[in-house]
């Protein structure tokens, strides 16, 4: 019988998720939550190799990332939350996998060259940073996943997790699927200041769980467009995080359309396009805030959501693992 389609998808809790990660990632989790069989990994293993001396806040983030996770709305019964830590099968995985890939591999994925050069990591770049690629596609094969959606940043580790599955089934035989990415609709969202990405450590970042003021604050403080003196000047559009947000967030296309064709015609001020967007992301955002809220008063239920989750993705661990023996020899009897 076949077996149903597996998504394993998951973030580094390094803090809490963004309207980036939403139309990058989670939108796509919570779609597709009822025709696959949905894993979403709380990957607070990875949180070590970006910032490895707060224990405490790697802890504090991963119930932040799973209290976002449910936020968006992915239902529990039908997506499971997976502490990594706790599935020892991803990291003994991760030891078969740094044997197969080259290590000048390693070195040129471009979203680590990236984070290294932009974190300022330098010379003290940890070794695990650098290898983390592969311990994403542990997380993945580990459950022999098919489908991982994620923003377009995280395209480079698919290919790396690709590359792995397809060495691994050359040498010891069929195994593991050749795993799929998929791109949210927005690939890469800009930041408030415009800058081509949302990130955290860019400080231009709209929160999921940002409050009413702290939306429309971020919001009035936001760049448009540069060029425009006054709100009788035509006005530019494209690469304007404005209009971008209201493509990306408001529901009511009519709105946009007439903002956009007074904009470009110099006949409406930033203030009213941010005001209508305020309006709009605190629309999008309610019942999200309103899905936290009520988890956030029941922090056994996470607790309990997170344990049950991972039991069922340790039991394919295990499955997996013992294969994965098996066809290397690793077993005396
Ligand atoms: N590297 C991803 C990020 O930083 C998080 C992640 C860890 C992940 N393991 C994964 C994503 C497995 C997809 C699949 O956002």
């Amino acid at each position: 019988m076949e077996r149903r389609k597996r998504i394993l998808t998951g973030d580094t809790p390094t803090g809490k998720l963004h309207l980036g990660h939403y139309v990058g990632t989670l939108e796509n989790r919570v779609k597709l939550q009822s025709e696959y069989e949905t894993y979403i990994l709380l990957a607070n293993t990875h949180a070590f190799a970006k910032d490895p001396g707060k224990p405490e806040d790697i802890f504090k983030n991963t119930l932040e990332d799973a209290l976002d996770n449910l936020a968006v709305g992915l239902d529990p019964e039908k997506a499971s939350l997976v502490l990594e830590s706790q599935i020892p099968e991803i990291f003994e995985l991760y030891t078969y996998f740094g044997m197969l890939a080259s290590h000048n591999r390693i070195l040129r994925n471009p979203t680590v060259k990236d984070e290294i050069k932009y974190k300022g990591l330098g010379e003290h770049v940890s070794f695990g940073f650098v290898g983390y690629p592969l311990l994403q596609a542990a997380d993945i094969l580990s459950i022999k996943a098919d489908l991982v959606p994620v923003g377009d940043d995280q395209v480079p580790h698919l290919e790396q997790t690709r590359e792995v599955a397809r060495r691994f089934n050359e040498l010891y035989g069929e195994t593991f699927p050749v795993p799929e990415a998929l791109v949210g609709r927005v690939a890469r969202l800009a930041g408030t200041d415009g800058k081509a990405k949302m990130s955290k450590s860019l400080g231009n970042v709209i929160y999921l769980s940002d409050s009413h003021d702290e939306v429309k604050n971020k919001v009035m403080m936001m760049f448009t467009d540069p060029t425009r003196l006054r709100s009788t000047d035509p006005g530019h559009i494209e690469g304007n995080p404005v209009f971008i947000y209201h493509d990306a967030f408001n529901t009511n296309k009519e709105e946009v359309e007439d903002l956009k064709e007074r904009y470009l015609n110099g006949k409406v001020g930033d203030i009213e396009v941010k005001e209508k967007l305020v309006k709009a992301l605190n629309q999008f955002l309610d019942p999200i805030r309103e899905r936290r809220a009520k988890y956030e008063n029941d922090p056994d239920k996470v607790l309990e959501i997170i344990q049950s989750g991972t039991e069922k993705a340790s039991l394919l661990a295990a499955e997996t693992l013992s294969e994965v023996r098996e066809k290397l020899k690793l077993r005396l009897l």
